[in-house]
């Protein structure tokens, strides 16, 4: 029971990994936030920690939107008092998500947009929106999912990098909350199976991660077995990003 009596806020709570990540949290105690674009998604699963014994609401948030961040950590302060923990999973590569097989530079600048938004400028924001309660109580844990094509670079132009800019966001949140209990770390996932056809991306391991072998790094940054751990990039990617292929 790790995070007994801590409350976490989890966007991209919806499906894949931010779901696992939630669902395992409560498991060990902590009071979960769920926040998805998807309310319905969120609904269900925070349902479904409930049934389990666990305590967890769902909440709309769409990360782009600030007034709804706003709302998501003024309704977790009022319901569970705090907020020791926020992981910004939501995010995915803007091609895919919006079934787009142009280069990038083809790309409806609509596209780009989406995926500059939601992988990097909502992270900021939501950021921005728990800092202050962090700060009042001294103590807090941001996660931040960039990706090892944010490491290596890729043909996803607006994806990568917003990807590696998770990495500066991770070392400035690192930097501004040191000083006030707050740490902030990157976890940077090659291939995960939280979808079918990630099983055919390379890895020099040959294989896919399951998504449970990032979210136990994810839960062990979050502990206070990590407590002297801040400003880091955690690549967990099957030696994707290393070696020349
Ligand atoms: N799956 C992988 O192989 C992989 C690899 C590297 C990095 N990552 C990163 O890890 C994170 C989670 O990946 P996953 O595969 O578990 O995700 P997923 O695609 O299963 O889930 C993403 C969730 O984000 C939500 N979402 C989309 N737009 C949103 C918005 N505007 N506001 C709020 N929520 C929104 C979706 O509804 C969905 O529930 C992402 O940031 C992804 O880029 C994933």
């Amino acid at each position: 029971m790790r995070f007994q009596d801590r409350v976490a806020i989890i966007t991209g709570a919806g499906s894949g990994m931010g779901l696992l990540a939630s669902q395992q949290l409560a498991e060990e105690g902590a009071k979960v936030v769920l926040t998805d674009v998807n309310l319905e998604a969120v609904e269900t699963a925070a349902a479904g920690i409930r049934e389990a014994g666990g305590q967890a609401i769902g909440l709309q948030v769409d990360v782009r939107c600030y007034d709804q961040i706003k709302a998501a950590v003024d309704q977790t302060v009022a319901t569970y008092d705090s907020v020791d923990i926020l992981i910004n999973f939501a995010g995915g590569c803007s091609s895919r998500v919006h079934k787009r097989s142009e280069p990038f530079h083809e790309l409806p600048v609509e596209v780009i947009q989406w995926g500059m938004d939601v992988n990097f400028k909502g992270p900021v924001l939501f950021s921005h929106a728990v800092l202050g309660q962090m700060i009042k109580q001294k103590r807090g844990v941001i996660i931040n999912l960039g990706s090892v094509e944010g490491v290596t670079g890729t043909k996803a132009v607006d994806y990568g990098s917003s990807k590696t800019g998770m990495m500066g966001l991770t070392k400035c949140l690192a930097v501004y909350g040191a000083e006030h209990g707050i740490r902030s770390c990157c976890v940077s996932p090659g291939p995960v199976l939280t979808r079918p056809g990630m099983a055919n991306m390379w890895t020099r391991m040959g294989r896919a991660a399951e998504p449970s072998e990032v979210t136990k790094l994810i839960l062990y940054l979050c502990s206070d077995d990590a407590a002297f751990i801040s400003g880091s990039n955690h690549t967990i990617d099957g030696a994707r990003s290393v070696g020349v292929r």
